[in-house]
């Protein structure tokens, strides 16, 4: 017997009362909703009997597959970017993820930048967001991993986690690297692969850190360095830990073939594709004033494009590709994967239709 809340249910409440009321939180302002669902996905998830009730209401698996060497229970995850800090860490496997992507965390803390910083853009279901890497940094990331026993491969947090690392801000261009060393550094002992951020629009110079010379040095130095983290570790059977690069949707499809080149002989374990886009096509009449906000778009206007760069992507590379943008529906998550992805992504999708879209992917 299947004991979980029907499906039309749990879209009919979030349609009828979650969504409007998170809407109306402060006054419509996107980041205390986006705070107090967190708040209380955090409290949720604090206790078994409460992870029971998530998983009856919200829980499902989809098809496992297997993603450089990690077993994904179903095709979907949490994109980086909404739970930065890792506040929620036991709630999110049981809205039916197979896996979480924290941060993206910085070497350092640092607020981002000054509100507003996220803005709705609800007639075409989309988000701009400059939140600019607020967090509390890799070393908070690493302690709140650790409190709750997560180490390499032991899933304590129900699925595997995934943390995007990313460049503090204060720090120069040229000394990028050692800062995402150092989160390597703390985190590639618990995290079961990590992301390497050079995508995100919101800090200034971060997107150059793609261009074949700069990611060269990047990737290999991390790769290396996980290399010999693993070599000399008592996890060694694990290997070392995967590591990710996720690019923009910007780019020129040469810039593109750089990129994959460099993934594929600094050894990258894949391809995440894509981060929000700094274009504005597809909005809807009601949001152009909107459309003026600094900052990258997400939501159904990147649904296009984001499919487009996956399927050039997964034909132009061997690397595994987690394709990520747009999702809106699960006819959008069946055409990322028919485009070549090996999983799926999303975070305005969440937005815009809560946990009954990540049931819906689940089973396709
Ligand atoms: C408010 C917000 C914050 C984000 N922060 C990050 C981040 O810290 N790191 C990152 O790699 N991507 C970040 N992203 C990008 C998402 O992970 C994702 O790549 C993008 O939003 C496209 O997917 P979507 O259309 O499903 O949202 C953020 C997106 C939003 C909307």
């Amino acid at each position: 017997m299947d004991l979980h809340l029907p499906g039309p249910l749990v879209d009919a409440v979030y349609d009828g009362v979650g969504r409007p009321t998170l809407f109306r939180l402060g006054g419509g302002d996107p980041e205390v909703a986006h705070e107090t669902t967190l708040d209380w996905l955090a409290w949720w998830g604090r206790t078994p009997a409460r992870r029971a009730v998530l998983d009856l209401a919200f829980g499902s698996t989809g098809q496992p597959v297997e993603v450089a060497g990690i077993r994904f229970d179903g095709p979907v995850g949490l994109a980086a970017g909404m739970d930065k800090n890792a506040r929620a860490l036991k709630a999110w496997a049981h809205l039916g993820f197979s896996h979480v992507e924290f941060g993206t965390v910085t070497g350092h803390p640092q607020p981002g930048n000054p509100p507003p910083r996220m803005f709705r853009l609800k007639s075409s279901h989309g988000v701009i967001n400059r939140m600019g890497f607020n967090n509390d940094g890799s070393a908070a990331m690493a302690a709140r991993l650790e409190q709750h026993g997560v180490r390499r491969g032991n899933l304590a947090a129900g699925l595997p986690i995934g943390v995007s690392i990313g460049k503090t801000k204060a720090v120069a261009l040229e000394d990028a690297v050692d800062d995402y060393l150092a989160s390597l550094r703390r985190l590639a002992h618990m995290a079961d692969y990590l992301a390497i951020n050079v995508s995100s629009p919101n800090t200034p110079g971060l997107r150059s850190l793609q261009g074949a010379g700069e990611l060269s040095v990047l990737v290999r130095t991390l790769v290396g360095e996980a290399a010999a983290r693993a070599a000399a570790s008592p996890q060694s059977v694990l290997g070392p830990v995967p590591i990710f690069v996720k690019i923009a949707p910007d780019l020129e499809w040469s810039a593109i073939d750089e990129a994959l080149a460099v993934c594929e002989s600094a050894g990258a374990a894949g391809v995440i594709a894509t981060n929000t886009t700094l274009g504005r096509d597809g909005l809807a009449f009601e949001d152009r004033p909107l459309a003026t906000e600094a900052g990258g778009l997400s939501g159904a206007p990147l649904t296009a494009r984001a499919r487009e760069v996956v399927s050039y992507v997964t034909s132009h590379t061997r690397l595994p590709v987690v394709g990520v943008g747009g999702i809106m529906t699960a006819d959008d998550a069946r055409a990322m994967l028919d485009a070549g992805a090996a999983l799926v992504q999303l975070y305005t999708g969440f937005i815009y239709h809560g946990p009954g879209l990540v049931r819906d992917i689940n089973r396709l």
